[in-house]
């Protein structure tokens, strides 16, 4: 089993989703108040976007051998919800293991140190282990919602994680606020990012399910994913 998979993001018409000049008062409240009203047990970003929520200390990690017991780790949590970051090579660090109201995943590869494990398990921030040196998100997603009971999942971006879940097809739903601006910077993150040029990959088609104006020009559009297209 895994969970239900909405992503959402805010993006300008041109498709950027960094807002540095976009020029907006109060511009959290664009994402986060669209995405209060969707139903998740957890939301999850990638290793960039969670670097703005986690620690911007680097702490001493210990030296030495370590004893870290294998496999995935369930820390102790009083959450009923969850906040999980796509982080390989484990560059988050934590001071505490909640962001806000959500206890912390951390979705590594085998690849970290155990220096990286022990700072996680020192902070009661819980592990999981998506491949060895790859990251299979169709195990991850199995794994958040065997182990955490996670049931339906926000993905909140960016672009490069969102666009993995695409390329993988695990995502069910698409949630756009459609800002009205042209950003027009070249090369700034898109809110899907799966892969350079033209491969063999198809696009993905998306069916309308709602859409309603917000903001009083912006637009919450929501689609769902069309399946089997060939
Ligand atoms: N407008 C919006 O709604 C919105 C929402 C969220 C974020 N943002 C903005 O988006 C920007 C960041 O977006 P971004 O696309 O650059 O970064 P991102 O998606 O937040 O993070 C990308 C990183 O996540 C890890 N990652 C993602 N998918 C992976 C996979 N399949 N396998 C292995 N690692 C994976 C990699 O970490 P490593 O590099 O460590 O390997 C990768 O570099 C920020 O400026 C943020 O403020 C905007």
């Amino acid at each position: 089993m895994k969970p239900y998979v909405i992503c959402h993001m805010l993006g300008s018409v041109d498709g950027k989703i960094k807002q540095n000049i976009w020029g907006l008062k109060d511009h959290h409240k664009y994402f986060e108040e669209p995405a209060a009203k969707i139903k998740a047990d957890a939301w999850l970003v990638g290793r960039v976007t969670m670097q703005e929520f986690s620690s911007k200390q680097r702490p001493a990690l210990k030296r030495g051998k370590l004893n870290i017991p294998a496999g995935d780790f369930v820390a102790e949590y009083n959450a009923k919800t969850f906040a999980v970051v796509i982080d390989p090579s484990g560059k988050c660090f934590w001071d505490t293991n909640m962001v806000s109201t959500e206890h912390v995943i951390e979705v590594l590869t085998e690849q970290v140190s155990p220096a990286y494990l022990d700072h996680l398990r020192s902070r009661n921030v819980s592990y999981i282990f998506g491949g060895a040196e790859e990251l299979d998100l169709k195990l991850v997603l199995k794994k958040l919602y065997k182990l955490f009971g996670i049931k339906r999942l926000r993905i909140d971006g960016g672009g490069h994680v969102n666009g993995s879940f695409l390329k993988a097809g695990l995502i069910d739903e698409f949630s756009l606020v459609l800002a009205p601006i042209a950003d027009g910077t070249m090369g700034a993150p898109t809110v899907f990012e799966a892969e350079e040029g033209y491969g063999k990959r198809k696009a993905t088609r998306f069916a309308l399910k709602s859409v309603k104006k917000i903001f009083d020009d912006f637009l919450w559009i929501r689609y769902t994913v069309v399946r089997g297209r060939k």
